[in-house]
């Protein structure tokens, strides 16, 4: 968003502060990118948005044109609602896969794709049952682990490794294997990994004689934040020349991607106001929000606080500059955004981060999954709060 758009919206909606903003142009620009990358690659180019990286851009996402790709079941019923009268598809991968929700899937027309050995048997006991014949993929772990990504922990149980899937049932009555998953990790930077994971589902492709429709390489691609990071090109350097090979005997593949924050973050702006400064706290001024990291940038703290929104001052330039740790409004002292090299602020400023569009705002729910509910036990009765 540009200068002149922000003073623009600023002028009349100054009081909304604490806001978030995404900006269409910035989401259309993106999706235009890999749309330009990939489409020319495969006869189908498949974008299926990884709903739960933010939520309330689920319609934005659907009138461009959107598949989707979600976690759970929760979030499938909001997907689902997301209709106008062009067809989409959806891909529901999750690891907490129950009979009742199972049957939901598969009986609202929705593309399954199992995490487990456990899960196949599930299905496929229930189409034997049901007499059905059913296709679904199967989410691959390829063991390639990422160096750079900026979380912690990955690769914790997702997909059937390659032996086991060589394990599975070749021809199955009421099951059919139409494609193959892989996601690696999200704000994935480490080219080789993808170049890895590629590798063993290529070497699943020319070994298996399952009539594979598509290929989902997931999401995961990164963007910057404070460090520059390989570029969208550099990652499709990678896929396509394996693409490339694996069409060959399969001219008709589709190629799915299921991109989140590459797409919606670089279009979120959160402003905050400065509403305290407090300069006698050692070295650093420490700058006080109307918001917090809980609520609104969530993903820093998934990553270890690695993740630093970009931020600049509304209507001031780096001329005389500070360093200012900035913290978040509650009384935590883990509700911190970083610390920034500023021009001089003072109580009444206005603080824009940018790159707030993936994982921060609509992120309360993680992907949707199922909340514990709260109760009181007075003893003798449990009484729902
Ligand atoms: C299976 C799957 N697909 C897609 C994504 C989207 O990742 P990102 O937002 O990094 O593109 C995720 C996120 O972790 C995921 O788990």
């Amino acid at each position: 968003m540009d200068n002149k758009t922000i003073h623009k919206i600023l002028t009349v909606n100054d009081h909304r502060i604490p806001m978030v903003i995404y900006d269409v142009d910035v989401i259309k620009r993106q999706k235009t990118s890999l749309d330009n990358l990939f489409k020319n690659v495969v006869k189908k180019f498949t974008i299926a948005y990884s709903y739960k990286t933010n939520t309330a851009l689920g319609q934005t996402m659907r009138d461009l044109d959107c598949s989707f790709q979600v976690t759970s079941i929760n979030h499938l019923r909001q997907v689902k609602q997301l209709t106008n009268k062009k067809p989409f598809k959806i891909f529901f991968n999750s690891r907490n896969l129950t009979k009742k929700d199972l049957k939901e899937v598969i009986h609202g027309g929705v593309h399954l794709i199992i995490n487990s050995r456990s899960q196949y048997d599930m299905v496929q006991e229930l189409a034997t049952k049901q007499r059905q014949k059913l296709q679904i993929g199967v989410r691959i772990d390829t063991k390639s682990l990422p160096k750079n990504t900026f979380f912690k922990t990955v690769n914790t149980g997702l997909g059937l490794d390659y032996q086991e899937f060589k394990g599975l049932p070749r021809k199955s009555k009421c099951l059919e294997i139409v494609g193959l998953h892989a996601h690696i990790a999200s704000q994935n930077t480490d080219l080789l990994s993808i170049e890895k994971g590629i590798k063993v589902l290529s070497r699943i492709f020319e070994q298996n004689n399952f009539n594979f429709r598509y290929l989902n390489l997931g999401g995961g691609f990164p963007i910057q934040y404070k460090n520059s990071v390989p570029t969208i090109k550099s990652f499709a350097e990678k896929i396509i020349p394996a693409i490339r090979k694996i069409q060959k005997p399969n001219p008709s593949l589709e190629f799915i991607i299921e991109p989140g924050r590459y797409i919606v973050g670089p279009a979120g702006y959160l402003f905050a106001r400065v509403n305290d400064i407090i300069s006698n706290h050692g070295k650093i001024d420490v700058a006080v929000i109307n918001c917090s990291v809980f609520s609104s940038v969530r993903d820093r703290i998934l990553s270890g606080y690695v993740i630093e929104l970009p931020c600049v001052v509304f209507k001031k330039q780096k001329i005389e500059t500070k360093k200012y740790l900035i913290v978040g409004s509650s009384p935590s002292s883990c509700d911190t955004f970083g610390k920034y090299v500023l021009p001089k602020i003072r109580i009444g400023d206005i603080l824009i981060f940018s790159h707030a569009g993936a994982y921060c705002l609509s992120n309360d729910d993680f992907t949707g999954v199922e909340k514990p509910q709260e109760f009181v036990w007075t003893g003798n009765h449990l009484l729902p709060i």
